[in-house]
C-alpha cells in the first residue's frame, strides 16, 4: 500500500509500533533506506537493530511520540490498532509527525474496528480536513487464524 501511493523510495519513514522490525525488513527489501522505528518495548526493538532502522526510539504509551511535528514523509503503523494496544485516539499523533501531503498507512484488526469506533474516527479526521482517505480495504491479515484487518492509506492535508 505504501508503494502504491508514494512517488519515491527516497523518503523518510517512521514505523510506529515497529516491534521486532518485520516492517523494516520489508521496507529494506523493497529499496527504502531511510526509516526509523518506535515502540514501547526496548526488548522487541533489540531484534529490530539488525533490520536496518536508522534510529530506534522508545515511546511511552499515551504520551506524544518521541519525534517532532511534520518530520516524516510517511508513517506506518502495522499491527498496533488491535486488541489491548492502541485505539483510534492514536491517529492524532500519526498525523502530527507526518508532513503535509505525506502518507499514513495503518492496519486495524477487524476485531476492534466496530467496537472501538475506528470507522467513525477515520471519518471525523476527514471531516476535520486533517487527512484524505486514499484507500481502505479489508483483507487477510493473520492468515492461519482466519482473521482479517482493514488496511488504510491516508494523505495528510496541510
Ligand atoms: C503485533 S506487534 C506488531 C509489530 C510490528 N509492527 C509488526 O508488524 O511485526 C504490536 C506492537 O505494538 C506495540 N505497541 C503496544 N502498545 C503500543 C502503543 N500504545 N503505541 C505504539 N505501539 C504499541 C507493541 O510493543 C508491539 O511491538
Amino acid at each position: 500500500m505504501l508503494m502504491r501511493h508514494c512517488r519515491s523510495r527516497d523518503i523518510q519513514i517512521l514505523d510506529v509500533g515497529c516491534g521486532t522490525g518485520i516492517v523494516g525488513e520489508h521496507l529494506h527489501a523493497n529499496g527504502f533506506r531511510r526509516f526509523d522505528g518506535t515502540d514501547p518495548s526496548l526488548e522487541m526493538m533489540q531484534h529490530a537493530r539488525a533490520r536496518s532502522y536508522e534510529n530506534l526510539l522508545q515511546l511511552i504509551p499515551d504520551q506524544p511520540l518521541p519525534v517532532s511535528d511534520s518530520e516524516y514523509d510517511a508513517t506506518l503503523c502495522v499491527g498496533v490498532f488491535t486488541h489491548g494496544h492502541l485505539g483510534p485516539e492514536g491517529f492524532s499523533e500519526l498525523i502530527r509527525v507526518t508532513k503535509p501531503n505525506g502518507l499514513i498507512c495503518f492496519t486495524v484488526n477487524e476485531g476492534v474496528w466496530d467496537n472501538e469506533g475506528f470507522a467513525n474516527a477515520i471519518e471525523q479526521h476527514s471531516l476535520a480536513g486533517e487527512w484524505e482517505v486514499l484507500e481502505m480495504i479489508k483483507q487477510d491479515y493473520m492468515v492461519n487464524e482466519g482473521i482479517q484487518a482493514w488496511y488504510v492509506a491516508v494523505k495528510v492535508l496541510g
